[in-house]
């Protein structure tokens, strides 16, 4: 997360691939992704915590806008590992995040492979 949203080399990223005839079409009902069957894991790292119980959630603007641009490319099933907070509670709070995104990124690692 920078500046609560998506660093600008991954904004630059999203504005090449997320074009017309590429990942999405206008049709007569209204644009359609082209990105389907597939599903995807962002994993995420932030300096502070905007998890769902933090009184910072709503300044998350890094799942919300990913959800949106993805999910209009057709990508409906969209996992998120947010590891967070990696700054703002100490070294020993950041690797315990660490540690916990890990072992979730595992978990999805062995759902996937079943
Ligand atoms: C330019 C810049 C802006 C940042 N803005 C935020 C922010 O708005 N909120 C936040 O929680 N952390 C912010 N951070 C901290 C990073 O999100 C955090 O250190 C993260 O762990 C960096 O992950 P990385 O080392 O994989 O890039 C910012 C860092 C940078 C360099």
């Amino acid at each position: 997360m920078w500046n609560f949203g998506i660093p600008y080399a991954l904004k630059h990223y999203l504005d090449v691939i997320v074009q017309p005839k590429y990942l999405f079409r206008y049709t007569a009902q209204g644009p359609v992704g082209l990105a389907l069957n597939k599903r995807m894991l962002v994993v995420s790292a932030r300096g502070g915590d905007y998890s769902a119980d933090s009184p910072y959630h709503a300044c998350d603007f890094v799942e919300p806008y990913l959800r949106t641009v993805f999910e209009f490319v057709g990508i409906s099933d969209l996992t998120f590992i947010n590891a967070q907070p990696l700054d703002a509670g100490g070294p020993q709070v950041a690797e315990s995040k660490l540690i916990a995104a890990e072992a979730q990124a595992r978990a999805v690692a062995a759902q996937w492979c079943d």
